[in-house]
């Protein structure tokens, strides 16, 4: 099956590099001449180090390559048996790109949108048979990261999710479902990642070596939060958090901080910026953690907690299956452990407890919990095993 990719940009590219080596002739497309050919050298090169790295062999490499046909004409997508989109993240653009692409591929075409914060049904309401439109949510770089979000719009057809998860699997990816809902998974489920961390900051009670420091080395997260918002960036970073606010209308759960928005306004977006929470200037002297185990562990203990009571939220609320939440969090973002699987370790009144300590202190909707963790914890029931 021919697949095109619209958009060559972070994401187009990673995406077309990972059909293409899964054998399908590839067309990829972009408005914008030297995105393409930047895509292009990206992509040889990218196939190249897999090659000299053992990880495919020369002869995949440079076969996954004759298979990438770019092209500034969207008729050449006209034999297409799938089209992924990934452009600019405004609705009426991609809307509009949709309207034209109807125009060019058959009927059975499938279209998808790698969006992370429109809804599905939105992008999927412009098109004329929306019922064959379906979310393919990769993550950053697609190459290297093996999950991908599969999203049925509220439109699409019985089935089609499904065949796109056999498909997806097909390219060595580990595919999961997930519900028309801001922020899928993995957006949804890490806010308060971000979030709690950054409340724990503003109140004074911890620096953000302290928090990074009690996160890695006792939480056994692979990075802390404000070292891994600064890798992310936070132009990219607050906007998702942003987003996902709004899209929930307003719930104070997923709230921005002032702190991030303001990190946001003045540039400093973070390692590409040369200063973001760190600082990344030549010599710029690094802060030092706090190495209070007590207090350490009391960090882990709150930011946890939240994590948890997100995925049994959306468990609660059937976004995703619990195994796909579990399997969305360690391979999205390489979380150490499934959040559930974690407060079963924690075992659910602990976690509860926690949270209804803050919830009492703080009296904010913010600490609210799950009703699902407080069943589970009423009636001494784990996560995983009811
Ligand atoms: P990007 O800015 O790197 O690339 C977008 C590309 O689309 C550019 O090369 C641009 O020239 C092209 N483009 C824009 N409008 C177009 C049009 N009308 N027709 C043809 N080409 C057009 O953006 P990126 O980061 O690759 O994101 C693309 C999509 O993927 C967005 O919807 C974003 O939300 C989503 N996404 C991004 C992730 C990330 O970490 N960057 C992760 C997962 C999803």
């Amino acid at each position: 099956m021919t697949i095109g990719i619209i958009g060559s940009g972070a994401m187009g590219a990673g995406i077309a590099q990972v059909v293409a080596t899964a054998g399908h002739p590839v067309r990829l497309l972009d408005q914008n001449a030297v995105a393409l050919e930047k895509a292009l050298a990206g992509i040889a090169a990218s196939l190249r180090k897999l090659a000299e790295k053992g990880k495919l062999t020369p002869e995949a490499a440079a076969a996954a390559l004759t298979r990438l046909h770019p092209t500034a004409d969207m008729e050449d997508f006209a034999d297409c048996g799938l089209v992924i989109e990934a452009i600019v993240e405004d609705l009426a653009v991609k809307q509009q790109v949709f309207k034209q692409i109807e125009g060019i591929v058959g009927a059975d075409c499938v279209l998808a949108s790698n969006t992370s914060s429109l809804s599905i049904t939105s992008i999927a309401a412009a098109c004329q048979r929306p019922e064959r439109f379906v979310g393919i949510h990769f993550f950053n770089p697609a190459p290297l990261m093996q999950l991908v979000e599969i999203i049925p719009a509220v439109q699409t057809r019985a089935g089609l999710a499904d065949e796109i998860k056999t498909l997806v699997a097909s390219w060595n990816k580990r595919p999961v479902l997930a519900q028309d809902t801001p922020g899928f998974i993995v957006n949804r489920v890490a806010r308060p990642f971000y979030g709690e961390a950054i409340r724990i900051l503003e109140e004074g009670i911890a620096d953000i070596a302290t928090i990074d420091w009690a996160l890695t080395e006792l939480g056994g997260f692979r990075m802390g939060p404000f070292a891994l918002m600064d890798f992310i960036g936070h132009d990219v970073n607050y906007r998702v958090t942003e987003s996902v606010f709004t899209a929930f209308f307003y719930d104070p759960r997923y709230r921005p901080s002032f702190t991030q928005r303001r990190l946001f306004e003045a540039g400093y977006y973070g390692r590409k910026a040369g200063r973001g929470f760190y600082n990344y200037a030549a010599g710029a002297s690094q802060p030092e953690p706090n190495r209070d185990k007590t207090l350490g562990d009391s960090i882990v203990q709150r930011v946890l907690a939240m994590l948890i009571n997100e995925a049994a939220e959306a468990l609660h609320l059937r976004v995703a299956s619990a195994q796909d939440l579990e399997l969305a969090m360690t391979t999205g973002v390489n979380y150490p452990k499934g959040l559930l699987a974690w407060a079963d370790e924690l075992e659910p009144a602990t976690v509860l407890a926690t949270l209804d300590t803050l919830y009492h202190d703080y009296h904010e909707d913010r600490y609210r919990a799950s009703v699902l963790l407080r069943r589970l914890a009423r009636d001494n029931q784990f996560f995983l095993t009811t």
